[in-house]
């Protein structure tokens, strides 16, 4: 017995002045090893008499269980330590100012749509969002476009899956933000006054067309909302918007199943020598849908229509970005390419509001 004391005596205050891993397992192999001195000891328990193997035999065991729990034990004190020491030498400093080469840009879409959040709440108007997985009631029905509708063909929509024996309607990808006027009206009633910004998808790949792009769509709605009130309102947000005074818009009289009358709005342009310059010229570029709230949409929102009556429109953000900050082709919005973004980004602290200024 006294030799096994002086076997633990021995191996454990090694262990515990191991000073790294390497002597760890060296002591391992000569210890409690196939060939170890532990080991060899057991091997002796054979030839002793039983009596004297029932004593000794637990005892080398647990010699060897306390052993190599010291070693496991000291192996993880060990590592701890080596990993504080790489933390002390490896240390950075994450609040330290970023190389500018490596700073990220708002992107021209982000941009664009925080000018037309910025100009729309200097005239009352709240951001109200909807989901982009979209039920077909919300992105059609309610909208007053039935299912044999030709809208429905127009819009090339993207359809979810349904399981076989699922007989709903399937779920769709909004193919505008125009379900977000019932969503809200639902939820909040008129009056009201709000934009919607955000992604649509619609299956059509082009230089002016991408499956997925952005509109946002304008509703206001009171007791004493007309035509007026809503050209107003368009003239006032292109001039904030192009930053020039001379604004022309022209409505022509078109048709959209969720409005009554319907107009799609064009502004006075000019292409000379290849540049688009807004408010001037003989030209006129379509911008936007517009129209009168059809009373069926008002009262699949729950909207009285003997007390109350508005107008709604839908633009394209994209659209807006390319004329603004001439830029040619849709698709490179989605590029992912960094050497378009430092051309055609913005500085991250250039957001605009609306003290600030609208773009700088
Ligand atoms: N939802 C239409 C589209 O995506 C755009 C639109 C037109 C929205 C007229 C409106 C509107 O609110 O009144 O093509």
């Amino acid at each position: 017995m006294d030799q096994l004391d002086a076997l633990k005596s021995k191996y454990l205050s090694a262990v515990s002045d191991a000073a790294d891993e390497a002597t760890l397992e060296e002591l391992r192999v000569t210890a409690v090893g196939k060939k170890g001195e532990i080991s060899l000891k057991m091997r002796e328990l054979g030839k002793m008499t039983p009596e004297e193997r029932q004593v000794a035999g637990p005892a080398l065991n647990a010699l060897k269980e306390e052993i190599n729990s010291a070693l496991s034990a000291k192996k993880s004190a060990l590592a701890d330590a080596a990993l504080d020491e790489r933390l002390k030498t490896e240390w950075l400093d994450v609040s330290m100012a970023g190389r500018p080469r490596r700073q990220g840009t708002i992107h021209p879409i982000s941009q664009v749509t925080e000018e037309i959040v910025a100009i729309f709440a200097s005239l009352g108007f709240a951001v109200a969002e909807g989901p982009q997985i979209e039920n077909d009631y919300y992105n059609f029905d309610a909208l007053n476009i039935a299912p044999e509708h030709p809208a429905r063909q127009e819009h090339d929509t993207f359809y979810m899956h349904r399981d076989e024996n699922d007989d709903r309607a399937p779920n769709v990808l909004r193919t505008h933000t125009s379900p977000v006027q019932i969503r809200h009206l639902e939820k909040h009633g008129a009056p009201c006054r709000i934009i919607c910004p955000g992604r649509v998808y619609r299956a059509d790949y082009d230089q002016t067309h991408t499956p997925m792009f952005h509109q946002y769509e304008g509703m206001c709605i009171d007791k004493d909302i007309s035509m007026a009130n809503l050209k107003w309102t368009l003239e006032e947000f292109c001039r904030a918007f192009f930053q020039v005074d001379d604004i022309e818009l022209r409505f022509r009289a078109s048709h959209f199943p969720f409005t009554e009358p319907s107009a799609e709005v064009d502004i006075r342009c000019s292409w000379a020598g290849g540049q688009l310059k807004i408010g001037e010229g003989n030209d006129w570029m379509e911008i936007l849908g517009s129209g009168m709230v059809h009373p069926k949409v008002l009262a699949a929102g729950g909207v009285d229509t003997d007390i109350y009556q508005g107008f709604a429109f839908g633009m394209g953000i994209d659209r807006l970005a390319m004329l603004k900050y001439g830029i040619p082709d849709l698709r490179a919005f989605f590029d992912s390419d960094l050497r378009w973004l430092r051309n055609y980004g913005f500085a991250s602290l250039d957001a605009p509001n609306l003290h600030g200024g609208i773009s700088r």
